[in-house]
């Protein structure tokens, strides 16, 4: 049986985590969102189809395999039921597969509003939230006056009590606001009603699975420098989107985690405000963004776009314990007369290689740049590193130098079967097979 994985974003998020969850989910039984909501986007294409998954794990995709969203996640039920309704009519069914945590915060219908509002209260300090009520919510949850899944289940008379105090807290934010507490109430209520046969107890199930010997894979949604704790504070989301969230949003020990890969682009990208020290304008940003349709899966928002950097990965690598990277988009960098790899920040005393908690570090600091060959020829659909250009596979040999990690796939592709996985791979061990390329067109 394959080992317990956690699959998650080593930069700023939009890595493509979607695919590599897809295409490694057959060998799961099931797989468990930990943490964030409907901010995420995982696009992913199998035969031609489009699917954009928000909120439920993209291992919805294939039949017979658990999803799973757990008590660290916030859950917008109106959100969920859209998705669900979507992935009904292109014929995927949930009914029987879809794990709700009781747990789980509930993203009420003023959040939204808060997060528009806080964010035009902030000016130009703002953070560029994806305006999905993330951050309101989990503020709604650490302040100990959110409301949970069971809520909605529960005794209605002290749901009527925790909306009351919840919309009483939104009025006191929001002023000459009195917003009527009873629809919110009964509009919970009927969210409660149509939620009830996937609600459940996430951390049992998993540790069930585990008696059973039964593998999960632990989905990340936004990146590690996006994490509350360890990314760029404040243009953060609001959770633990690197490793530690696994454990506190699933009700899993850590001994649960038996690998951590982490995805990482062949080149950086982020939405919303905040430092990318490596980030380009003009010509070739152009290039990267439309070679990569980097655009927000979630807000359709363009991305920033910039050259890797390994001081980034490097630091994802130390804070989730990396045993691998997936590197993905490779194929973007076909064509580029060459191409470059941030090892450093060099500011005016110092060059920087490790990430700084204080973002002020970065305000006039200049990238320090590996510069190597670019290829003219195509990567795109390969499946074998060897069937690489020579310069890319350079590209990938000091990547790897660098950020201290083994890229054990990579993507070359949007679709599935566009991927190399490295011979003698951590990937084949955890697997406990020897993948090919058959067995990534699995669905
Ligand atoms: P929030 O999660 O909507 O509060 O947004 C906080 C920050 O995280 C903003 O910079 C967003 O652009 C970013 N963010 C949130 N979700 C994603 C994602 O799925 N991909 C990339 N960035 C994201």
């Amino acid at each position: 049986m394959s080992t317990n994985i956690a699959v998650l974003g080593a930069q700023w998020g939009d890595e493509g985590k979607g695919k590599i969850v897809d295409m490694l989910t057959p060998h799961f039984s099931a797989v468990a969102r930990y943490q964030g909501g409907h901010n995420a986007g995982h696009t992913v294409y199998v035969q031609g189809k489009k699917f954009v998954l928000h909120l439920i794990p993209s291992g919805i995709l294939h039949p017979g395999v658990t999803c799973i969203i757990g008590n660290g996640v916030v859950v917008d039920p109106q959100a969920l039921f859209k998705e669900v309704d979507d992935l009904a009519r292109m014929g995927v069914e949930v009914d029987g597969r879809l794990l709700v945590s009781e747990k789980a915060h509930v993203i009420l219908p003023y959040h939204r509003e808060l997060d528009v509002l806080s964010e035009a209260r902030r000016g130009e300090r703002k953070i560029g939230t994806t305006s999905r009520g993330i951050g309101p919510a989990y503020e709604d949850k650490i302040g100990r006056r959110g409301i949970r899944i069971c809520d909605l289940l529960g005794d209605r008379q002290a749901l009527a009590e925790e909306v009351r105090e919840n919309v009483h807290a939104r009025n006191q934010i929001i002023k000459e606001s009195t917003l009527d507490w009873k629809p919110v109430f009964e509009q919970l209520v009927a969210h409660g009603d149509r939620l009830q046969p996937w609600v459940g107890d996430v951390s049992l199930y998993l540790a069930k699975a585990r008696a059973e010997d039964r593998s999960v894979m632990f989905e990340g949604a936004q990146a590690t420098l996006l994490d509350i704790d360890h990314g760029t504070y404040p243009f953060v989301t609001s959770s633990n989107a690197s490793i530690g969230g696994v454990c506190t949003g699933l009700g899993v020990p850590p001994s649960a985690i038996g690998g951590v890969l982490g995805v990482a682009k062949a080149y950086t990208t982020r939405v919303g405000e905040g430092p990318l020290p490596t980030e380009l304008s003009g010509a070739l940003a152009d290039r990267l963004r439309e070679g990569g349709q980097e655009y927000g899966a979630s807000t359709g928002r363009p991305r920033r776009c910039g050259w890797y950097d390994a001081v980034v990965v490097r630091y994802s690598a130390r804070i989730n314990g990396l045993d691998a990277i997936a590197l993905t988009k490779l194929d973007v960098l076909d064509g580029l007369p060459e191409v470059h790899i941030c090892t450093g920040y060099r500011t005016a005393k110092t060059v920087l290689t490790e990430f700084p908690a204080d973002l002020r570090a970065l305000s006039n600091a200049e990238p320090v740049y590996d510069t190597l060959p670019g290829w003219k020829s195509v990567t795109k659909g390969a499946t074998r590193f060897e069937a690489l250009p020579p310069e890319a596979q350079r590209y990938i040999t000091r990547l790897e130098e660098v950020s201290g990690v083994p890229c054990a796939i990579i993507s070359t592709g949007s679709d599935r079967a566009e991927t190399i996985v490295r011979d003698g791979s951590v990937v084949h061990r955890w697997l406990s097979k020897e993948l090919n390329v058959d067995d990534l067109r699995v669905g």
